[in-house]
């Protein structure tokens, strides 16, 4: 069964799908995926989240066209040059690599795609970031409870401009991820990630909290 309820189920198991099929998701179910996004906490409840649900293939391509750029001249070479980081294997990070390049060259071509955008002014930040990402892990938690897939992208803003340009974003709106959405190709399956200790510290930074040894 693709679908899940239990939320500690949804959280472990809400990976990258990257391959996805390019059949029609159900508007209905998109709108429950905003849904759960404008559930989330954002500074001040001033909502200055906006979404598109983009599903015009032209415009996909023409924002694809500075993804791939970006994969071809920063983020390729980088992962062919990088070592896998905590919690995963050689073999496993071989494989994301391969899954990141499906994503790149098939962008497009998921049936649709939300794009998490704030409107944040000349100036977007830290603080601004706060208050859609939150939305955004909603929507990606969202999507994995109703069997659909999706990932996480920012990579468009290697190529901010051109590619605000190519979304057609207003002066003063910026885009924060491109959640491109589909029926899964493969399987939702465990997350990989390191132990808790290598990343949570006690009172003093760089110890160990007593909680993980106790
Ligand atoms: C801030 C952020 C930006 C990301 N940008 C991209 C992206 O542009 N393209 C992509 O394929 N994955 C992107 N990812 C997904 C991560 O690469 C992915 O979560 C990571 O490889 C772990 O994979 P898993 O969640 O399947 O375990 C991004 C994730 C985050 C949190």
């Amino acid at each position: 069964m693709t679908e899940a309820t239990d939320i500690f189920s949804i959280l472990h198991t809400t990976r990258a799908m990257r391959r996805l099929k390019p059949d029609p998701v159900p508007d209905a179910l998109i709108r429950r995926v905003l849904e759960a996004g404008t559930a989330a906490a954002n500074g001040g409840n001033t909502q200055k989240w906006r979404f598109m649900v983009i599903k015009d293939g032209a415009k996909k391509k023409a924002v694809q066209a500075w993804y791939k750029k970006a994969f071809e001249e920063v983020i390729g070479p980088r992962y062919a040059s990088s070592a896998a980081p905590p919690g995963v294997t050689a073999d496993k990070y071989h494989r994301q690599h391969s899954a990141v390049e499906y994503l790149t060259e098939h962008f497009h071509e998921a049936p649709v795609w939300i794009v998490a955008c704030m409107e944040d002014g000349a100036n977007p930040n830290r603080s601004a970031g706060a208050s859609i990402y939150p939305a955004v892990q909603n929507m990606l938690l969202a999507c994995r409870a109703l069997g659909l897939g999706s990932t996480l992208t920012t990579r468009h803003l290697l190529f901010e401009k051109e590619a605000e340009a190519a979304l057609g974003l207003p002066p003063g709106v910026h885009s924060y991820a491109i959640l491109p959405i589909g029926w899964p190709m493969g399987k939702f399956g465990p997350v990989g990630r390191g132990n808790l200790a290598e990343f949570v510290f006690g009172d003093t930074y760089g110890e160990t909290w007593a909680g993980l040894t106790d």
